[in-house]
């Protein structure tokens, strides 16, 4: 048997909650979460807001002592320099952001991000000592011509490029067809393509990182859907989006274990 994952539960906020919005979200979530008597120390919770409210809710963890990661859901190619609007992985790190998102769907389609932009910051985030979130799924389309694993493997052996054996990293397996849309993939479907990309981080970066990599599913968890993701051997966590903006049902969902039939 090889070594537990520890559950990770991260609430993607996208471009929502202003920083007023996202420090009484964070405060509700840790008081909702310690009324139902939950166990911080089984699932890991991170919380990636938006650039703006960043500050706020590093100041709020470290105040009260809530145990919540902090991540960003984005980061620049560059350290520093005239790149009007970027934000460097060496300022998240000095905000104690612990983690970044790269490659989200969105900004693949939004943003024209292809492989060798996801490379390089990963390249960029492993740099700071941020944790990339790597972000990898197939369309519709893609999954239609090609089946739904062949995309995001590919995906993830472009991103892995400049990651080592030893490098800290997660993986989110979020197909563009189930997000924000209601119809998440199946548990089976999601657990097939995990293991495929579990093998391929085997292949790039060694057995010992392949089963210490948390893999997430992502694409409408919600409180009712997530206990069955979380029986799949090859999912150890979610990336959840308009679930984490709601406090009972982040709470719901980060309290998985406690439903009925796990
Ligand atoms: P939804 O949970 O809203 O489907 O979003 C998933 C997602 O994109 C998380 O990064």
């Amino acid at each position: 048997m090889g070594v537990t994952r520890t559950p990770l539960i991260a609430g993607n906020w996208k471009m929502n909650l202003d920083h007023l919005q996202a420090v009484a979200l964070v405060q509700k979530l840790h008081w909702s979460l310690k009324d139902a008597a939950h166990e911080a120390d089984s699932v890991d919770v991170t919380v990636f807001p938006p650039f703006t409210d960043l500050r706020s809710v590093q100041t709020l963890l470290d105040a009260d002592k809530i145990p919540f990661g902090l991540g960003a859901q984005d980061l620049s190619t560059h350290d520093s320099g005239a790149y009007t609007g970027e934000i460097s992985g060496e300022f998240l790190a000095k905000l104690n952001c612990g983690s970044v998102i790269i490659g989200h769907s969105e900004r693949r389609e939004y943003h024209a991000e292809d492989d060798a932009v996801v490379a390089a910051k990963v390249a960029q985030a492993l740099k700071h000592a941020l944790v990339p979130v790597i972000c990898v799924g197939e369309t519709s389309e893609d999954l239609e011509k090609f089946g739904a694993s062949a995309v995001p493997v590919a995906q993830l052996e472009k991103a892995l490029e400049s990651a080592s054996a030893t490098s800290e990293i997660v993986v989110a397996y979020e197909p563009v067809w189930a997000i924000g849309s209601g119809q998440a993939a199946t548990p089976e479907q999601a657990q097939e393509v995990c293991q495929k990309l579990r093998d391929v981080i085997r292949e790039k970066l060694g057995e010992d990182a392949a089963e210490r990599t948390r893999v997430l599913y992502g694409g409408s968890v919600k409180s009712g859907n997530i206990a069955a993701f979380m029986r799949e051997p090859d999912i150890d966590g979610a990336l959840v989006g308009g679930g984490s903006l709601k406090v009972d049902e982040f709470s719901a969902i980060i309290r998985y274990q406690k439903h009925v039939g796990v």
